[in-house]
């Protein structure tokens, strides 16, 4: 949420800035601009798109050797070119970049307009940006960075940020709590970014900043500490980002690409941990914590959206196979209700980005109460892979679409192995029905390749469809989870109102939605819910709903109740969301496209959600 950029070095800022925005796009959309330092301080922004502020640009003045970026999506005060950032400072001498909520912003600003100070725009980040000004004026022996660290220390909220002071060029000053940041270190400059994914190409070795970091960057060194400035040991790491892997290749949308890459995603999850040969499972980020978790007691997961989705899947299969009892719970509610953790629970995290600020609250505290943590996380060096116990990487690689679709089968794939390996160990499983798995989910990559291959009839299924305004999606078992997920897709990317139902729950009141116009998507391959479901369809469609089934090949009998149907290849009962996920993110993606929807960057939203 929120994207920050900057540079400092040898070369013209603006090109690293403009390239380090365009990656960062996918976290906020509504607002871009950036700051360059060149003898004078130069401020440039725009309501709309990077784009829109790459083609004003064309038409200005600028230079420099130093500046900072950011791509806004909007907490305080509407997408204008006036709250758009950097915000400066009244009298000009301090420049920020802010992705976070400042929560005393008003209270703050009260005090400061008592002492005479004006304001621009409706946002937080002017108030702290003159808090850092007005700090700065209490004495010639306070420098920006003191400035910065008072203005900090008065504020409570999130922040990730990036400040210029006009009076001291030679640096970036930056810190971090709450919101994402690292240090990019390239040969005579540094960078400073969000997410290290927008420094791809310009460097190879980063360093993440931890929750209460500030960094002063210059041309040929920088400093880490703390915001109250104690010493902070520096951890370098290598950065192993291709420029190539973020193109959107032949497709039209990353979403469609990233659909498409599910098969060979689901392979590189299974790789090295999937073990057909020797009938086993290895995941060796969790080997220090088998133990613990064999012995667990119970098991809570948490994660938020599309997460929450998988971790409601996990639910199903660790029960299902290791008899362990779980509970699931989205991260912002969790956070906030004092539940009951014991020393012998473990919570497991689940997020994609790693950095979604409820997820990561859910974590701190999960951890305050004495529980085993452990993460599932796409993104490598996020704060939740770094402040886990002991974790599983999903390596579905860059995702960039905002709509998740190959993190969520990655978080599945990982969730089903850690569903075996834990019955195997706690002997919950027998080793035929263990084997049996094994060999199955090797396959299922290329079952996901043959549902790919439909993805033209999809495509007319959701022309005939492109104009309702609502749609039911229904489900049993492990595929309630699955009809969540595949209403969320359609309801994030086509703004079609759309609600997954468990399809036991029907007739206590949901089919009083159903008509003519109303499209019912159900999940109605051969499982042992098969019968029920087929009872199901045949009650929306007694009253005339439009039914699209997603059932298994060679299914012969639903597919003469329903209005359309698409085919699933079989599969143990286990694996099905796996493969029934996937007809319904083509569904979102093709119902999305017809309606002009802006598939990549839906109204509204923004990959990743680091403020509450
Ligand atoms: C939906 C979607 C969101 C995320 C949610 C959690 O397509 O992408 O619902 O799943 O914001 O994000 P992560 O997994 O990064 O914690």
């Amino acid at each position: 949420m929120c994207g920050i950029i900057g540079y400092i070095g040898d070369h013209d800022a603006y090109p690293f800035l403009i390239k380090g925005l365009k990656w960062l796009e996918y976290r906020g959309y509504d607002s871009a601009g950036m700051a360059l330092f060149n003898g004078h301080l130069s401020i440039f922004r725009k309501m709309g798109k990077v784009a829109d502020l790459e083609s004003y640009m064309q038409n200005q003045e600028f230079g420099g050797k130093t500046g900072i970026g950011h791509t806004r999506w909007a907490t305080h005060g509407e997408p204008s070119d006036n709250n758009a950032h950097p915000h400066g400072s009244m009298n000009g001498w301090f420049t920020i970049v802010h992705n976070g909520i400042i929560e005393n912003y008003a209270e703050l600003k009260e005090g400061l307009v008592n002492k005479g100070y004006s304001f621009r725009s409706e946002t937080d980040t002017e108030v702290l940006v003159n808090l850092m000004e007005y700090f700065y004026n209490q004495g010639t022996e306070i420098c920006a960075e003191d400035a910065v660290m008072l203005a900090l220390s008065k504020v409570t909220g999130t922040y990730g940020i990036a400040v210029l002071c006009s009076q001291e060029s030679d640096c970036i000053i930056a810190a971090r709590k709450g919101s994402p940041l690292s240090i990019g270190i390239g040969k005579g400059q540094f960078l400073i970014a969000s997410d290290a994914t927008a420094m791809a190409g310009f460097i190879n070795q980063v360093v993440h900043l931890n929750d209460g970091d500030l960094v002063v960057l210059k041309k040929d060194s920088f400093t880490l500490k703390s915001i109250s400035n104690k010493p902070v040991s520096v951890k370098i790491s290598n950065i192993d980002i291709h420029i190539g892997d973020i193109g959107k290749g032949s497709f039209d949308h990353f979403m469609l690409k990233e659909i498409h890459e599910q098969p060979r995603v689901m392979e590189d999850t299974l790789r090295g941990r999937l073990q057909p040969e020797k009938s086993d499972i290895m995941l060796g980020g969790l080997i220090s914590v088998m133990p613990d978790l064999v012995k667990s007691e119970r098991i809570i997961i948490v994660g938020c959206g599309t997460s929450w989705h998988a971790a409601l899947i996990g639910e199903y299969l660790i029960e299902e196979f290791a008899r362990i009892p779980v509970e699931v719970e989205y991260a912002s509610e969790f956070r906030y209700r004092n539940p009951v953790i014991g020393k012998n629970d473990v919570v497991i995290l689940i997020s994609q980005s790693g950095e979604t600020a409820d997820t990561l609250a859910a974590l701190r505290l999960a951890r305050d109460k004495g529980a085993l943590v452990i993460g599932i996380c796409n993104v490598v060096g996020s704060t939740l892979a770094r402040d886990t116990d002991a974790g599983i990487y999903t390596h579905a690689g860059i995702e960039i679409g905002v709509a998740s679709t190959k993190a969520f089968t990655a978080q599945l794939t990982v969730l089903t192995l850690l569903a075996l390996k834990l019955a195997w160990e706690r002997k919950t499983i027998g080793s035929l029905q263990y084997t049996q798995h094994i060999n199955e989910l090797a396959g299922v990559p290329e079952k996901i390749r043959q549902i790919l291959l439909q993805s033209e009839k999809i495509r007319t299924i959701a022309e005939k469809h492109k104009s309702v305004r609502n749609s039911i999606y229904l489900g049993r078992g492990n595929l309630f989870p699955v009809a969540l997920e595949g209403a969320l897709k359609m309801k994030e990317i086509s703004y079609i109102h759309a609600e997954g139902y468990a399809a036991g729950e029907m007739k206590h009141g949901p089919i009083a939605l159903v008509d003519e116009h109303l499209p019912v998507i159900v999940l109605a391959p051969r499982d042992e819910n098969y019968e029920k479901m087929a009872s199901s369809i045949q009650e929306v469609k007694a009253r005339k709903g439009n039914l699209i089934a997603i059932i298994s090949e060679g299914d012969n009998d639903i597919r003469e109740w329903v209005n359309d149907f698409i085919e699933i290849p079989e599969t143990l009962p286990a694996l099905i969301p796996l493969l029934g996920i996937i007809p319904l993110q083509l569904l979102a993606y093709h119902t999305a496209v017809y309606r002009e929807c802006n598939v990549d960057q839906p109204r509204n939203l923004a990959k990743s959600v680091t403020v509450e």
